[in-house]
């Protein structure tokens, strides 16, 4: 298998920032996916629709007609999230889900949730509407290892709004584990999930080999390898409920490389071909296509799209660096050698 010819795939979780970040990144999107989940974690977050829609804007503003990149709002669930922003969200078109970050969580997460017993008539709104639940599963307490944090949440949290609001439409973000793809597995046409990249490349050593190595730094932290296999085989095994959501997540060099560097990996610039690399390990693309382009337009009720996107077996080496407001980006698998390459998108 030399070269892979598919429908355009979808970036069902990504951080764009705001201006003058996006215009920096927006493009590496743009070149490769048809359209993108937008995470709504922005300082102030994007908390109502009208937040969303102006923020729509200022991402096609980036785009400056380029591209027909269709960027797909969500909305950040606050304490103070009202179940009319709720209606209001599933009644626009551009709006495909309300983001679940328990407060403390990750970047910008301090507005978010504190206690998921509050959200109560928000989650009853978003079951009869079927607006979608994007959830980032980690267990917020202190005394819980950082390596836990999202079994325990779907031990704690997540067992019970499924439980409690069957017919909620779940996206579990950034799926790290292997209780994280049997919980899924285990759940029907209501619950599925997202995973990134670097989950299926990377297991924890890496962020320590040689060093500490910020750039490999992101929430949820990547797991043991054990964990990583059972990505891969989710990803690879064509279950529908598996799709692409890369959690491309910049942040400045400097802001990585600090005493107390910011959780991100950028992988925007080289998302598909980084997702090849993946289901290379296995050496089966039969179901590349389903994971890339077709799984998550299915659970969010959309149609495929229309253009299609080749790559090919190709070696080419990832920039060391991308240009980025006040420093740089460094993207990830900088200066490493990849295998596949995007050649023309229809
Ligand atoms: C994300 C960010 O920087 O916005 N960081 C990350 O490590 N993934 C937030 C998130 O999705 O957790
Ligand atoms: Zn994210």
């Amino acid at each position: 298998m030399n070269k892979l010819t598919i429908i355009k795939p979808d970036d069902w979780h990504l951080h764009l920032r705001d201006s003058p970040y996006l215009e920096a990144v927006v493009r590496d999107s743009a070149r490769q996916f048809g359209r993108a989940i937008i995470m709504p974690n922005l300082n102030p977050p994007v908390r109502s629709c009208a937040d969303a829609m102006a923020y729509r804007k200022r991402i096609m503003a980036a785009l400056a007609d380029e591209s027909d990149f269709e960027p797909l709002m969500t909305l950040y669930l606050t304490d103070n999230t009202s179940v009319e922003d709720i209606r209001a969200a599933s009644k626009s078109t551009s709006i495909h889900g309300a983001k679940l970050y328990p407060a403390g969580a990750t970047t910008n997460s301090d507005a978010g949730v504190t206690d998921l017993a509050k959200l109560a008539p928000v989650f009853e709104a978003m079951q009869d509407s079927g607006l979608m639940l994007q959830v980032h599963g980690e267990s917020t307490a202190s005394d819980v290892d950082v390596f836990d944090r999202e079994k325990v949440f779907i031990d704690k949290s997540l067992q019970r709004i499924r439980a409690d609001y069957p017919e909620l439409r779940i996206v579990f973000e950034h799926i790290t584990t292997k209780e994280a793809v049997d919980f899924v597995r285990a759940g029907d046409v209501n619950l599925a999930a997202t995973i990134t990249p670097h989950h299926l490349l990377i297991n924890r050593n890496a962020i320590f080999q040689g060093g500490i190595r910020p750039h490999h730094y992101c929430l949820p932290i990547v797991k043991r390898e054990h964990h990583r296999r059972a990505l891969v085989e989710a990803a690879v095994s064509g279950e529908t409920r598996f799709f692409s959501g890369t959690d491309s997540a910049p942040h400045s060099r400097v802001a990585k490389q600090s005493a107390c560097g910011c959780a991100g990996i950028y992988s925007a610039h080289s998302a598909l071909e980084l997702y090849a690399e993946a289901f290379d390990e296995l050496g089966d693309f039969t179901h590349f296509e389903s994971f890339v382009s077709l799984n998550g337009a299915h659970f969010y009720r959309l149609p495929p799209n229309r253009d299609s996107v080749t790559l090919q077996r190709l070696q080419w080496t990832v920039p060391d660096s991308l240009p980025y407001p006040e420093s740089c980006l460094i993207p990830f698998r900088a200066g490493e050698t990849l295998n596949w390459k995007l050649i023309h998108d229809d």
